[in-house]
């Protein structure tokens, strides 16, 4: 039974700088920023911080929704966002200058000039009430303006929080030049596999108006964690392809799951045939395991995954036609052959739960064909 939700909006889905109503698993780090932010706010000084951690971990959410829920929310101060990413210092100065003035109402004379920009800028930074400033996507085309800003919030008493990759961090605040003026810093983690599915979770509730199976948002958080270091990024790049379908009312099949996480698995066409032939010459029982486990999900197209019990009587039926003996150990042992292999995957939520990345069409074919092979030369 469908449910429609009249609230799920796919914005959060499209829009890069979408800010859910919680944020979800970054209580300790939201804690530590609001804490030094509230300090310097009591005590009347700037206070300069770092965010960084992995691309697509979620920095930019998290130092938005510090700008935009609990700021607002805590302290009576203007907020003022930039995403620097690919736009020139002019460009991100202009931003900064046109930002401000909007903020204090005050009238803006064009200008194109770095130097008139930045002067502009201070001369209205430093009349207004206290700001706390976000630039994102420091790199090192613009770390020059983080650095000026930095300096300049220590003057007027204003806060900037420096958002940055872990790669650019470590280029930026380890190199010998360095002219990151920081007071602190956040590293942000990455999540674990349950934190993951809850972010997941929310995003299809946000977002999806007929939801999603349990099962389609498990495999979306077991793919990405197995092939992506958890990156959130690549779980709701995941969705965004699932929207469109699920939208017209197709059912979300294991296929389309794979075929939305198709980028980060490196599982590109590989010649499978080649891999199972080599793991399984002479091998008819990880053969047999093979077919029983990609017969069925084959023919059961929304299920993602299957479990051992199941498997286990699938194999058993199987033995049971052709005549042969299989203990339990013997289908424990194949399975893992074919774990180890990276044929057969194991879901983070329960060793129980199997999954498949080639289309279990294709293991199916291949796993017949060297079946009968195998028989063939016997
Ligand atoms: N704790 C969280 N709760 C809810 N959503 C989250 C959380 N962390 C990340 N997300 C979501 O994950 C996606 C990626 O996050 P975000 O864009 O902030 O990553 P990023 O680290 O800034 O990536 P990039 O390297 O591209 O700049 C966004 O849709 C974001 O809303
Ligand atoms: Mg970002």
């Amino acid at each position: 039974m469908n449910m429609m939700r009249p609230r799920a909006s796919p914005r959060g889905l499209f829009d890069p700088y979408y800010v859910p109503d919680r944020l979800l698993h970054r209580d300790r780090d939201l804690r530590l920023l609001s804490g030094v932010y509230r300090d310097s706010y009591e005590s009347d000084y700037g206070i300069n911080c770092l965010v960084h951690g992995i691309s697509g971990v979620g920095m930019t959410v998290f130092s938005r929704y510090f700008l935009t829920k609990l700021v607002p929310a805590q302290f009576d101060a203007h907020t003022i966002y930039v995403d620097a990413k690919m736009k020139s210092c002019t460009e991100i100065v202009s931003e900064l200058t046109d930002k401000i003035h909007r903020l204090a109402h005050r009238p803006i004379t064009v200008a194109f000039d770095l130097d008139v920009l930045w002067m502009q800028f201070k001369r209205a930074a430093r009349a207004t009430k206290r700001t706390v400033f976000v630039l994102d996507n420091i790199d090192e085309t613009n770390e020059e303006v983080y650095a000026k800003l930095a300096r300049l919030s220590k003057e007027i008493k204003a806060s900037t929080i420096g958002v940055l990759n872990s790669h650019d961090y470590r280029l930026l605040t380890k190199g010998a030049a360095t002219h990151m003026s920081y007071d602190f810093e956040v590293a942000l983690d990455t999540y674990t596999q349950s934190q993951l599915y809850d972010i997941v979770r929310q995003r299809v509730q946000d977002t999806f108006p007929f939801g999603l199976t349990e099962e389609v948002i498990r495999y979306v958080t077991d793919i990405v964690l197995e092939f992506d270091a958890g990156r959130p990024k690549s779980s709701i790049e995941a969705l965004k392809a699932l929207w469109p379908l699920a939208q017209s009312g197709r059912e979300v099949t294991s296929d389309l799951v794979r075929a939305a996480t198709a980028g980060i698995t490196t599982f590109a066409d590989e010649d499978y045939t080649d891999i199972i032939e080599t793991i399984s010459m002479n091998d008819f029982m990880t053969l047999l395991v093979l077919e029983a486990l990609s017969e069925h999900l084959s023919r059961h197209k929304t299920e993602t995954y299957i479990d051992r019990p199941t498997l286990n009587e699938l194999i058993t039926i199987k033995c049971e036609e052709l005549g042969v003996r299989a203990t339990q150990e013997d289908i424990e042992r194949s399975l893992q052959t074919l774990v180890f292999q990276s044929i057969v995957f194991e879901s983070g939520y329960s060793r129980d739960l199997l999954y498949v990345l080639v289309p279990p069409e294709i293991l199916y074919d291949a796993a017949v064909t060297m079946r009968r092979e195998l028989l063939r030369r016997r």
